[in-house]
This record gives structure tokens, sequence and C-alpha cells, in this order.
């Protein structure tokens, strides 16, 4: 087993790497260390992995490599390399979205086409649901999302589906529900939010704090993404999610409990693009994977905390 994985560098990257690699596979890892964050913390994701014999790790871009060479002996794609960021997605960075979701999507499936893969995995977000028409949400919902990122990666999506029915690239799309735990990207709320309680300073809540996310831990993401890469799911589209929503404000109430101390909050205007509710129906990826989400919120962020302290 030979895994390509893009954006091996980043956060949840790092983790499928290191999964992949304990499990005995050989791993190409792709990453162009893109300005979202810095370069030093992706390489720090990496330094678990970086010397182990069975990686090898190539700095490049997907939007000019040579993705056919990256591709030699690969069985399976991990295709999880991207411009993250909802809120960021407006304006005059959407043209870097459509390039880094879109158009490398695109050039990496016609670089996987006629190959023997026997997997495409493609990490796609909650964020193409938007203003879900229900709560939790099936797959077969109509994607209605709120903001520019969520567009790119419904797009994202339908690309890799065409690949895969008119060109008989083995895809599966993941729709992966806001994911944390150790290395968390630096922007993201948990991130943000345990950082200003070990620090001490206030933390930013955008609008009232009543908005619900299905907070999915990092390892749970892992052990979906192997779990699609070995099953006969070519074609389907799945929730990764727990199914379990919590609002901002009861997450904050954990991290206090968890810190033993009290937390200043601000609240800010709600930021555009913002999903009032996110919630995965889990019925499908359970009937078709078996898979359940193992970590609970209270252990995940414990985890996260114990890592950032660290
Ligand atoms: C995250 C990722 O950024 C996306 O890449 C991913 O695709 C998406 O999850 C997903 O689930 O599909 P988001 O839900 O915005 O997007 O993740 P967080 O940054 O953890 O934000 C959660 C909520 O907390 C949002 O309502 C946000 O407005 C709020 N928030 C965030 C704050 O109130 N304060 C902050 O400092 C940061």
């Amino acid at each position: 087993m030979h895994a390509l994985v893009t954006g091996c560098a980043g956060f949840i990257g790092s983790h499928l790497t290191e999964a992949l690699l304990t499990a005995g596979w050989q791993v190409t890892g792709v990453d162009a260390f893109t300005e979202n964050y810095p370069r030093a913390v992706k390489e720090a994701n990496l330094a678990g992995v970086c010397r182990h014999p069975r990686f090898r790790l190539v700095a490049g871009d997907l939007a000019t490599g040579p993705a056919a060479s990256w591709l030699e002996g690969v069985t399976h794609v991990f295709h999880l390399a991207g411009e993250p960021g909802v809120r960021g997605s407006w304006g005059e960075r959407f043209p870097v979205y459509l390039e880094r979701n879109v158009l490398t999507t695109q050039r990496l499936l016609e670089a996987a086409e006629g190959r023997p893969l026997a997997r495409f995995v493609l990490a796609s977000s909650s964020s193409v649901y938007g203003a879900a028409e229900g709560f939790p949400t099936p797959e077969t919902a109509r994607p209605r999302p709120v903001s520019p990122y969520g567009v790119t990666k419904l797009a994202a999506e339908e690309l890799a589906l065409a690949y895969g029915r008119e060109r008989g690239v083995p895809v599966v799309v993941l729709r992966l529900f806001t994911a944390y735990g150790p290395r968390q990207r630096p922007d993201l709320a948990f991130h943000r939010f345990l950082r200003a309680a070990l620090a001490g300073g206030a933390v930013e809540v955008y609008g009232d704090g009543l908005q619900a996310r299905d907070f999915t831990y990092v390892s749970d993401i892992v052990s979906a993404m192997r779990l699609a890469a070995a099953a006969p799911v070519q074609g389907e589209v799945l929730n990764v999610g727990t199914g379990r929503p919590v609002t901002i404000r009861e997450a904050l109430d954990l991290i206090e409990e968890l810190t033993g101390r009290p937390l200043a909050v601000e609240y800010r205007p709600r930021a555009a693009g913002d999903a009032r509710r996110t919630a995965a129906d889990t019925a499908r990826i359970r009937a078709l994977l078996g898979f359940s989400p193992r970590v609970s919120l209270r252990e995940g962020l414990r985890l996260q905390l114990e890592s950032m302290r660290a």
C-alpha cells in the first residue's frame, strides 16, 4: 500500500500520514507550504515522521508540479491539500481558493486517471451544506453553501464525482465536520480559545455564540479516511461527524471546566459565511463503513489542551 497524501504537513494530513506509516504503508507526502500559517508550524507537524524510512516528503505545489511523477507506484490518493478557512474566502482572496481547491483538484484527478488506483479519497467539508435544510443533515440534502469557500469545496466534490463517473477514477468524497485536536490550525476556534485560556487573554466570539458545530476529533477523521480507502465505496459522498453538535458557548464552558479558569469573552459581529449550525447525519457512513466516532468532545478537548500545554 502506497499512499499519496496531499497537504501532508497540515493538521489532518500530518495525523493521517503518521497513522498510515504506523500501519505499515509507504507514504509520499506532498505539501506546498503555502503562507496561510507559518511554515515552521507545518514542519513541526511532520517532526514525528520526517525521518521515517517509508516516508518521502515532496515540497511541491499541485498547481504547477509534476503530479504524474508523484503518483508513480501509488495505490491510494488522499487529497487533503487546499485553501482552508471559511470566513476569509470573500473578496480578493477568492482566486486563491479557486486555484487551491478547484483547479489543483482537477489537475490531480487528471493525473490520476488511467492509473491502477484502489481509491482516491477527497477531503471535502461540512461547509458545502451552508444554510442546511434540516439537521442532522444527510448527504442527500441539497447543498446550500453560505461562503465562497464552501462553493469551491462543492465544486471540487463535483469534479471528483465526474471523474469517477466518466473517467473511472475510484473517488470517494468525505465531508469532514470541523476537525479539532492536537496540531489544529491556528485560525480555528478551539485553537484560539485554548491559546487564550492558557495565556490568560480574552476570546473573541463571532455572533451570539449560539451557533453550533459538529466538532470531530482528528483521530476519528483519520479512521474514517482509512475505512473509506479500504471499503467498496466508489462514487459515494459520506459525512464524517459525530451527529452531536454543540454551541460555541457550550464549548467555552467546557474549556473553562478543563482549565479550571474563567475565560474573558468578547462578542464580535457575526462573520459572513458562518453557518448557523452543522450536524452530520451519520447513518450512511455507519452503514457503509461501520464508522462511529470514538472520542468525546470532553476527551478531545482535553487532549488538544494537553498538547498545546506541551
Ligand atoms: C472549519 C474549517 O475552517 C474549514 O476548513 C472546514 O471546512 C469547516 O470547519 C468544516 O467543518 O467543514 P468553521 O466551522 O468555521 O470551519 O470552524 P471554526 O474556526 O472552528 O469555527 C467554529 C465557530 O466558531 C464558527 O461559528 C466561528 O465563527 C466561531 N469562532 C471561530 C469564534 O466565535 N471565534 C473565533 O475566534 C473563531
